[in-house]
């Protein structure tokens, strides 16, 4: 591995599809607002708090995750975190970025999601400016009940029509084992109705048939993860001829334990079979890297060739929720830089 080609990638215009902004939150900006806040954290200092973040599972992520989202109550809270975030992706060459966020990790405390949707779309208004352009996608937390999820998306339903060039889709995310895509069908059914784009966590720490149950029951355009899909030909087979992306994260599988180690990681053989599989860094002030992170460590690791780099880049725009217009605009961007460098 040459050092120049670890900086064409760092260099390259990217797409980011699977981020959750409450997983950009750094330890610092979680101690900074926590003193604004008067918000009394469980942990004695910033060190003490990155001290925890030894994940054994998704499980004991997601603890430490929504105990760090606590902090956050104001409008400019949610302003800081994705500014955070914005100048994270602009300094690692994302162009265009589709972030999550969870409403219920905030209204199940008291802070209103018209709260939580302005300060973020501040944030993302203000990253727009600087060439980076955005899309916001709401996800339902699953460990939560159905009624939980459709009582979330009809209170989100005016932001749907107020923020409609950002508030593109919703997703599905949280605790996978045991509750399946099945739970949300009639929620997903409701947001297809209304034209929003659909995606969801699965083959994460689930089986191969939550992938399966999200494609032919939720209906989705893409999937979260889906690493655990390559279990099954058949399913591989499936993604591959329809395109159905996945938005892979490797340093977030390697740190929730779903491989060993990265060297194990199949992204090269599902791209292989003609997995449309981009990368991502799900929550990086966690799992230690954002997007150039996660691109070095897995092409180091699997040892992807130029053209494998160039695929997956170009997966990530052909996946991206933008028009064919802005999409063609993104892959010219791409197509000429590679060929300069
Ligand atoms: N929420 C934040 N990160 C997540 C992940 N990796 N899986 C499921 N839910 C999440
Ligand atoms: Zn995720």
């Amino acid at each position: 591995m040459t050092p120049t080609f670890f900086d064409k990638i760092a260099g390259a215009p990217k797409a980011e599809l699977h981020i959750h902004i409450e997983g950009s939150l750094e330890p610092e900006l979680i101690f900074k607002l926590a003193q604004r806040n008067g918000v009394r954290l469980p942990y004695e200092s910033i060190e003490a708090l990155r001290a925890a973040y030894a994940f054994t599972d998704l499980q004991s992520f997601l603890d430490i995750y929504y105990a760090g989202a606590s902090v956050l109550l104001h409008e400019q809270d949610f302003y800081d975190m994705t500014m955070a975030y914005v100048e994270r992706a602009l300094a690692d060459n994302v162009v265009h970025t589709e972030i999550f966020f969870d409403p219920q990790t905030h209204t199940e405390r008291g802070v209103a999601i018209e709260t939580v949707v302005a300060g973020i779309e501040r944030a993302l208004a203000d990253g727009e400016k600087r060439g980076l352009s955005s899309k916001l996608i709401l996800c339902f937390l699953r460990h939560l009940s159905e009624e939980s999820a459709l009582a979330t998306f009809e209170a989100a339903l005016p932001l749907f029509d107020q923020y409609a060039h950002r508030l593109v889709g919703v997703g599905l995310d949280s605790s996978e084992q045991g509750n399946p895509p099945s739970k949300f069908a009639r929620v997903f059914a409701k947001a297809r109705e209304r034209g929003l784009k659909l995606v969801a966590h699965a083959g994460e720490e689930g089986p191969p048939a939550y992938v399966e149950q999200a494609l032919d029951l939720l209906k989705v355009d893409r999937i979260d993860h889906g690493v655990r899909s390559i279990e099954s030909p058949t399913l591989v087979k499936r993604l591959a001829d329809t395109r159905i992306a996945l938005t892979v994260c490797p340093l977030s599988n390697l740190k929730l334990c779903v491989f060993d180690d990265l060297k194990q990681h199949t992204l090269k053989s599902l791209l292989a079979q003609g997995v449309a599989v981009t990368i991502n860094s799900d929550d990086p002030a966690y799992f230690g890297g954002y997007v150039n992170t996660n691109y070095l460590a897995t092409v180091e690791a699997l040892g992807l060739a130029d053209a494998e780099v160039y695929t997956i880049i170009r997966n990530g725009f052909e996946a991206s929720f933008v028009t064919p217009a802005a999409r063609d605009a993104l892959l010219a961007k791409l197509d000429a830089y590679w060929r300069s460098h």
